[in-house]
């Protein structure tokens, strides 16, 4: 593993964080792919429940890396399938991702906390979509995921203006779970994700599933999958263990099965 990219493991919760602080977390392809490898890792072990990606104190990460990438043309973007090749895979995890962002999350540091299934912002957190001063605009989601985050008002003044918006714009605005106060954000988030991880994981995977339908689908047939997958969760031992163990007023033991 990169070292621009350090993992670790934290009970049945496994965390990525982005290091490269001499330029704010910038996102190159080391990066991009260290974070891909890590979650392939963690999807692959099954002790692991919840995946917490994080920056440090200044940035979550302040964009894709401008000296990297600002000399391609357009062959290039398009046969190295720029983004999509490896920036992706984080929405491709069946396992939730909670994105800890303290500090700059800006361009594609905004878009990869996007990718993830919630942020829980540090009061220090700043988002924004500042690609069109640099004669660009944003690649990895900003577009299409701020605007179902935010409203396409707010979207529109963000990635329009490239103005920054703090955290509790950005919590009133629904694009933030919680604000949590900036030294206590990693042991708030890996607590929360250690909740998560104490859950049945099929379950866990089934929500994440079916509020990502939301997205993707009509509310009818959104709520179709849903009833779907709900009668289907009366097939797993961990359903019969739940209500029993609520029934017997014991706490549940889930098998992940
Ligand atoms: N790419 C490469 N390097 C970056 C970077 C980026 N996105 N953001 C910051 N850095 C580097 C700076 O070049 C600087 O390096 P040096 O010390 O070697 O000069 C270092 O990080 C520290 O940055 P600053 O000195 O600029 O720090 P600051 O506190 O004065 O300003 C900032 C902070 C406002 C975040 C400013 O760094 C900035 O505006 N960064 C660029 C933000 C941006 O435009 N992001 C969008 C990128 S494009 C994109 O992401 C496309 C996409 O959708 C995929």
């Amino acid at each position: 593993m990169s070292k621009v990219v350090i993992t670790e493991v934290h009970g049945k919760v496994g965390l990525i964080r982005i290091n490269r602080p001499e330029a704010l977390n910038a996102l190159n392809n080391e990066v991009v792919d260290g974070i891909g490898a890590a979650i392939d890792g963690f999807e692959a072990d099954e002790n692991i429940g919840c995946i917490v990606l994080t920056g440090n104190e200044k940035a979550f990460a302040a964009g894709a890396d401008i000296g990297f990438m600002k000399d391609f043309d357009y062959m290039h973007a398009y046969k190295t399938d720029f983004i999509t090749r490896n920036w992706e895979r984080i929405k491709t995890t069946r396992k939730p991702v909670i994105a800890a962002v303290a500090g700059f999350a800006l361009g594609g540091g905004c878009e990869m906390a996007m990718m993830c299934d919630m942020i829980f912002a540090a009061d220090t957190a700043k988002f924004g979509q500042p690609e069109i001063r640099l004669g660009t605009m944003p690649g990895a989601g900003g577009t299409q995921r701020l605007p179902r985050g935010v409203g396409k008002a707010k979207a529109m003044d963000l990635c329009l203006t490239a103005r920054m918006m703090d955290a509790a714009e950005a919590e009133k605005a629904g694009l933030v779970a919680r604000i949590i106060p900036a030294e206590q954000l990693l042991d708030e988030t890996l607590k929360a994700a250690a909740t998560i991880a104490g859950f049945s994981l099929p379950v866990v995977m089934m929500i994440k599933e079916s509020v990502n339908r939301a997205f993707e689908s009509s509310l009818n047939e959104g709520l179709l999958f849903e009833r779907r997958v709900f009668h289907s969760a009366f097939a797993l031992e961990d359903q019969k263990e739940g209500m029993a163990a609520f029934v017997e007023k014991r706490k549940p033991a889930f098998r992940n099965c």
